[in-house]
């Protein structure tokens, strides 16, 4: 699990007011941005154990080979892909500077590969939505076995047109079973106080991520692509968002807490 809330709740908001950059990626509603079509991974390119990294990369936002990646290319991919602010490339940032350093085999601390994020502990946590713990042997890839439950709890198994937007109540119910589900199942599961806000964070952060401003809700159909083929839902109707900053991800941190408590 990519824990980003983790260092944002550690390192607190670092927000510098600077110059936006023009969107450019501009594509009809339904398609994908021409050069940003979705490929999945070949066998020697590199992932992390975080979905939205994944997809960036799957759309040549960040190297489709997923390594040495530096810390432009992850703000760049950020902006291009979800029109995250500066102040959420800030994060990776001290992510790639004060974390990365530790968990990079580039052999350069400024870059890193995204399966290094998989080492465990620094940024990877267990009770991943949709990865295994590490205690199990690999919190690196999708694992249809721990998404499935979570997927049921989302709604996702055969819902309707009307039923088609998960809501904050429900994502967080969700992330609550799976952590309930992951304690059980892994007797060495192990997530303190702090990883325990960072992994309420992974929730928010797909939520704004994924977040349809007009319905107030992520849609489903969003949710599946994103997380089941690491894809930016552009064909189900995604359109890259107004942009969005930690106090967006941080409303979620709170509501979440605020539904399901902080243990
Ligand atoms: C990554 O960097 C290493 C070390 O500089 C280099 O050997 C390798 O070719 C680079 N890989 C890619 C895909 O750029
Ligand atoms: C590795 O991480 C630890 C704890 O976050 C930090 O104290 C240390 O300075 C880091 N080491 C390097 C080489 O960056
Ligand atoms: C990204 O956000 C900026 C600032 O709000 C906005 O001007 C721009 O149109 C957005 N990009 C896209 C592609 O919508
Ligand atoms: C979790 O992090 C948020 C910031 O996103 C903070 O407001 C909240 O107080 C933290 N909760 C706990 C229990 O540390």
């Amino acid at each position: 699990m990519f824990s980003i809330l983790l260092a944002y709740a550690t390192f607190g908001f670092m927000i510098g007011a600077q110059a936006y950059p023009p969107s450019f990626n501009s594509h009809k509603p339904g398609t994908e941005p021409a050069g940003h079509e979705w490929q999945a991974p070949g066998p020697f390119d590199s992932r992390a154990p975080c979905p939205g990294l994944n997809s960036l990369a799957n759309h040549g936002f960040l190297p489709r080979h997923g390594k040495n990646i530096t810390y432009n290319d992850i703000s760049s991919a950020a902006l291009h892909g979800y029109n995250y602010t500066d102040d959420v490339y800030e994060i990776f940032y001290i992510l790639a500077t004060q974390v990365f350093t530790n968990i990079s085999t580039t052999g350069d601390p400024s870059t890193f590969n995204l399966e290094d994020l998989a080492r465990h502990n620094t940024i990877e946590q267990d009770g991943s939505l949709s990865r295994n713990d590490i205690y199990f042997g690999d919190n690196l890839h999708f694992s249809a076995p721990v998404w499935e439950p979570v997927a049921e709890d989302l709604g996702l198994k055969g819902y309707g047109k009307e039923d088609r937007y998960i809501s904050i109540e429900t994502a967080a119910k969700a992330y609550k079973a799976r952590q309930e589900a992951a304690r059980k199942a892994n007797p060495a599961f192990t997530v303190s106080f702090d990883q325990r806000n960072g992994t309420r964070g992974t929730t928010a952060l797909y939520l704004a991520t994924l977040w349809d401003y007009e319905a107030k809700a992520a849609p489903k159909a969003w949710v599946e692509a994103f997380f089941t083929e690491e894809r930016i839902p552009y064909l189900e109707g995604y359109t890259t968002p107004k942009h969005k900053n930690t106090d967006f991800i941080h409303e979620f941190v709170v509501a979440i807490e605020d539904l399901v408590g902080s243990d």
